[in-house]
C-alpha cells in the first residue's frame, strides 16, 4: 500500500476543492402554477457539441431537483461580482420561499423554456433535459442548449471580455475569487 508523502494533505470528502474554483452560476428554474427558482451552482460543465450538450449536478434534497425532474427544463445564468452579496442568501430551498423577491432578483421570459432569465445576468443557457443520471445523492441533468446568448458589452471576440465581466469562481463554501482583468494571458504556442 503506497502512504501518503508528507508532502500532501488527504482531502477526503473534500476531494473536489482540487477541481474548484468553478465558475459560479444560478440555475432558475419553472415549478408549475406560478413558481419559480433559482439556486446557486458550481458543478456544471459543457460536454458535447454533437448535440450541444452540458450538465449540472444537483443535490436530491434541492427544490430545483425537484422543479428539473417535473418540468424537464432548466436555464443556466452566468453572474457577476455585484451577485456577491446575494448568493448565500439563496442557498435555502426554495419551496416555500419566493428567492427572487426575497433577494431581489429581476427575471424575463425565456425563448424556449419556461425557466426564467435573470434580468442582469452577463449570459445565459436555455437547456432542456436530453438525459439524467441517477447517483445516489444527485442527479446529472444533462441538459441540451437550446438557446446561448452572451450580453454584448461583455463579449469580446469569441469569449468574455474579463474588463467588463467580473466573473465570480467558488473556492468552497462562502468563499469565492473574483477575476482579475490583468491576469488573461496567451499561452505560447
Ligand atoms: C457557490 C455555490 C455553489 C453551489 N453549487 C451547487 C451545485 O453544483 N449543486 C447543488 O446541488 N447545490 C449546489 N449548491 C447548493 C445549493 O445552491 C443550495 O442547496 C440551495 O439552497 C438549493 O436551493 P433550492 O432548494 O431552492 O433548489 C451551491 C451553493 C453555492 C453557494
Amino acid at each position: 500500500m503506497r502512504i501518503l508523502s508528507e508532502d500532501f494533505v488527504s482531502l477526503k470528502r473534500r476531494f473536489y476543492v482540487l477541481l474548484h474554483p468553478r465558475l459560479t452560476v444560478l440555475i432558475t428554474t419553472y415549478c408549475g402554477g406560478d413558481k419559480y427558482n433559482v439556486m446557486p451552482c458550481s458543478w456544471h460543465t459543457p460536454v458535447s457539441w454533437g448535440p450541444n450538450l452540458i450538465l449540472v449536478v444537483i443535490d436530491k434534497e434541492n427544490f430545483t431537483h425537484e422543479c428539473i425532474m417535473n418540468t424537464k427544463e432548466f436555464v443556466v445564468n452566468v453572474i457577476d461580482d455585484t451577485y456577491l452579496n446575494k448568493i448565500m442568501k439563496l442557498t435555502v430551498h426554495g419551496k416555500r420561499v419566493d428567492k427572487f423577491k426575497r433577494v431581489g432578483i429581476e427575471t424575463i421570459k425565456a425563448k424556449y423554456v419556461k425557466a426564467p432569465i435573470i434580468k442582469d445576468a452577463l449570459g445565459y443557457l436555455e437547456a432542456k433535459v436530453y438525459k439524467t443520471v441517477d447517483l445516489e445523492e444527485e442527479t446529472i441533468f444533462i441538459g441540451e442548449v437550446l438557446h446561448a446568448a452572451m450580453r454584448k458589452d461583455v463579449y469580446y471576440k469569441g469569449g468574455w471580455n474579463y474588463n467588463n465581466a467580473r466573473l465570480i469562481f467558488h473556492h468552497w463554501d462562502n468563499y469565492f475569487i473574483k477575476l482579475d482583468p490583468k491576469s488573461f494571458t496567451e499561452a505560447p504556442e
